[in-house]
């Protein structure tokens, strides 16, 4: 894979931020992804709910099941990270959506949805996005931070309140932007993503959370799906008139949701290739497309630089 080099990179938006990943994680771990190093892939299928199919053209919310990858994953920079240290969790989901004909409208595509366990994110413009980042290197740099940018207190106020989870089946993933949903009509509404575990929400009791073990969430759901599927409800919250399009800091206050599908897992996939997955938040599909947020519209840029880094192996 060729890959520019780095101070070409670092030179572009993109580069930016991902160099200020690697200074605020503690360094570049060959091969890893930059954020979210530690992950389980598992693997399912999709069943879209008449609803959705109401709400959006979109393949893959029209009837039939579709096959799904869904990678959990922790926050850290560090792919031996513990899974009982206090951190924000990943789900990362990429629907196989099948081909319908020989058009190329018609051809077999991915889509993915990529959430996480807060309601929000910690800034709201690309710009600011470098700071944030190399301030993860300690907790003194990141509380100073969050003191000078009133735009992280929301986030960061979810985040001290997030606890450690029992298991990744349940917990809430959020996809914290908003995406535009057309149906057949040209109606159009924009929409927040949530998975909702149908285990339901349940974190460690404080007094167990220094015992779950270090590797605890990633053991833990290759035991549960050998023992049964696990499903989560895919849920679209629909924005209200006060809840902002562009801004991912915010919590919307909508009361407005629908059922959009349910997910069901029922294996781990522990093949080593299946790290070479790439998710993007922006990979989407006929009938539905992004909002008018600058950081959704930035992050692809990012990824595509990461995977190609971290799939050629090489470190800035
Ligand atoms: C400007 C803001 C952001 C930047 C620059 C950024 C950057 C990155 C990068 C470089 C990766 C690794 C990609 C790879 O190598 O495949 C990544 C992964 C990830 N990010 Fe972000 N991120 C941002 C915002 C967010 C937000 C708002 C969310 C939550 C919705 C999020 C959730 C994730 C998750 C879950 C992964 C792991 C995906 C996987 O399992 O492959 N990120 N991010």
């Amino acid at each position: 894979v060729a890959v520019d080099s780095f101070e070409a990179q670092s030179t572009t938006p993109a580069g930016k931020a991902l160099l200020a990943i690697y200074e605020g994680g503690g360094g570049c771990f060959r091969g890893s992804r930059p954020v979210h190093a530690k992950g389980t892939l598992c693997r399912g299928r999709f069943f879209p709910s008449l609803a959705a199919s109401r709400l959006t053209t979109a393949r893959h919310m029209q009837g039939g099941p579709v096959d799904v990858a869904v990678r959990f994953s922790n926050a850290s920079s560090n792919p031996h990270s513990l899974d009982n240290a206090l951190d924000v969790r990943g789900m990362a989901t990429k629907f196989y959506v099948p081909g319908t004909g020989a058009k190329p409208e018609q051809a077999a595509h991915e889509t993915d949805i990529v959430a996480v366990t807060l309601p929000c994110f910690f800034v709201n413009e690309p710009e600011q996005f470098p700071a944030f980042a190399r301030a993860q290197r300690s907790g003194f740099t990141r509380l100073g931070y969050i003191a000078l940018h009133p735009t992280s207190w929301n986030a960061t106020f979810a985040l001290g309140r997030a606890g450690k989870p029992k298991s990744y089946a349940t917990c809430r993933f959020n996809a914290i932007h908003a995406y535009r949903w057309t149906d057949a009509r040209g109606g159009e509404r924009y929409v927040r993503y949530s998975w909702i575990p149908l285990a339901g929400v349940q974190k460690l009791p404080r007094r167990r959370a220094r015992k779950g073990g270090e590797n605890y969430l990633a053991y833990e759901i290759q035991e549960r799906l050998r023992a049964a599927p696990v499903r989560f409800k895919l849920q679209l919250q629909i924005a209200g008139p006060n809840d902002s399009t562009r801004d991912p800091s915010t919590i919307w206050r909508s009361p407005t949701t629908v059922d959009a599908g349910t997910l069901e897992l029922t294996r781990a996939d522990l093949e080593p290739a299946s790290e070479d997955l790439v998710f993007d938040p922006n990979r989407l599909t006929p009938g539905i497309d992004p909002s008018d947020d600058p950081l959704l519209l930035f992050r692809p840029a990012v990824y595509e630089m990461s995977s190609k880094r971290r799939s050629a192996r090489t470190c800035p």
